[in-house]
């Protein structure tokens, strides 16, 4: 029996990685710690919420007493923490929460993970999850490596960067058997709406305009987010202590040629004539140092652990774009209320 620690587990990734560990570990435990911000949403387990071996937290991981009691009330065996702010545009407004949850958040697990297993580390593991943007941009050409030195340019990626250090200094300083990965930008059902596909899906269906950032040409490396969570699973399990792997769908899409293809998709699902949402199409202000291309190397995963994406862009996209349009309620649900107020303050005036 192992009890497994999954933070941010109600929010889009997190959510992917609950499930496959639920169903395919019976004997495993798994505790889902979130604080359900704007981004949880526990909607989005409502398919194994009822199993046995699934149990919800809710707590802050900045909170420190708290997070220390719950590690010596639970005795974890292992984290995998996804738990963040995560949206860039976000921590350019306010990078305080950025700070809060992505760094001190991260150093508090770590705190309490250290504490509670006391040096003995057999069978144990601290897994964090990562994004390739702590890497900073590339040019036209080259891709990350999991050598290639952090150099983050928004709020959001540096926050992300100074929790990735602090991971790697308890694994060089105390022992403790961590491992980080690095993932490109992930598409899939759950993604709540503020992220570009899931945006402007609900755009398209609504006839509303499509802010296109700058001139629509920074380039983004997509991965189905199941390959993710299947990465993740085999990472956890496999990967030595102290080793980090770069995660990514080798799958590079200029931003205007991925809205182009989603309004492809679109308009043909929605029974209108080909092209008639290329009018929505809307540029806008840039956002403010925005990384022009993102693309990983996944070598060393491909080679070290046998893992490739195996959802080819053109399925993983169909079945994305009918997963929003089947779950109308869903979509309704998150985008009432404070989402309203927040894309007022993102875009109004851009
Ligand atoms: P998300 O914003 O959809 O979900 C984040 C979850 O964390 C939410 O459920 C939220 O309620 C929870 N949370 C936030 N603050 C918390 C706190 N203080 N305490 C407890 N829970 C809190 O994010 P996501 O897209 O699922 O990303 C998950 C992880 O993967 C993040 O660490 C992110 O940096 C990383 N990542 C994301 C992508 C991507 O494309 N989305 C790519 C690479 C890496
Ligand atoms: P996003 O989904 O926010 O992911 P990230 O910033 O983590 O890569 O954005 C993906 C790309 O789409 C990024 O280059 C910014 C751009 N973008 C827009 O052009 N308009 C938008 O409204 C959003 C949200 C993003």
């Amino acid at each position: 029996m192992k009890k497994i620690l999954i933070t941010g587990g109600a929010g889009f990734i997190g959510n992917h990685v609950v499930r496959r560990f639920v169903n395919k570990y019976p004997d495993y435990e798994i505790y889902n710690l979130d604080s359900l911000t704007y981004a949880g949403n526990l909607e989005n387990l409502t398919d194994i919420d009822k199993k046995p071996n699934y149990h919800f937290i809710k707590g802050d991981i900045a909170d420190q007493e708290f997070i220390m009691n719950l590690f010596q009330e639970y005795q974890f065996d292992g984290v995998i923490h996804l738990a963040a702010e995560s949206h860039v545009d976000r921590s350019i407004k306010d990078p305080m929460t950025f700070v809060h949850t992505n760094v001190l958040g991260t150093v508090h697990l770590l705190n309490a993970a250290r504490t509670i297993w006391n040096g003995n580390w057999e069978g144990k593991k601290y897994y964090q999850i990562s994004t390739d943007e702590v890497y900073g941009a590339l040019g036209d050409t080259g891709s990350f490596k999991e050598t290639t030195p952090y150099n983050p340019h928004s709020p959001y990626s540096a926050a992300k960067a100074s929790a990735d250090h602090f991971v790697r200094a308890y694994h060089d300083t105390y022992g403790m058997p961590t491992v980080v990965s690095n993932c490109s930008n992930n598409y899939g059902p759950y993604q709540f709406p503020e992220k570009l596909i899931p945006l402007f899906i609900n755009n398209i269906k609504n006839n509303k305009p499509l802010p296109v950032y700058g001139k629509g040409i920074n380039v983004r490396d997509w991965l189905y987010v199941e390959d993710h969570a299947e990465a993740i699973d085999l990472i956890f399990h496999e990967a030595k202590p102290g080793e980090t792997y770069n995660i990514g769908g080798n799958n590079e899409w200029r931003n205007i040629d991925l809205i182009k293809k989603l309004i492809e998709i679109m308009d043909r699902k929605l029974g209108r004539p080909e092209g008639t949402s290329l009018q929505l199409i809307t540029y806008v202000t840039d956002r403010a140092g925005h990384d022009l291309r993102y693309a990983i190397d996944p070598t060393k995963i491909k080679n070290e652990l046998g893992w490739e994406p195996k959802v080819k862009f053109a399925e993983g996209f169909e079945k994305t774009v009918d997963w929003y349009l089947a779950n109308e309620e869903w979509f309704n649900h998150v985008t009432s209320g404070a989402y309203v107020e927040y894309y007022k303050k993102m875009y109004e005036g851009r």
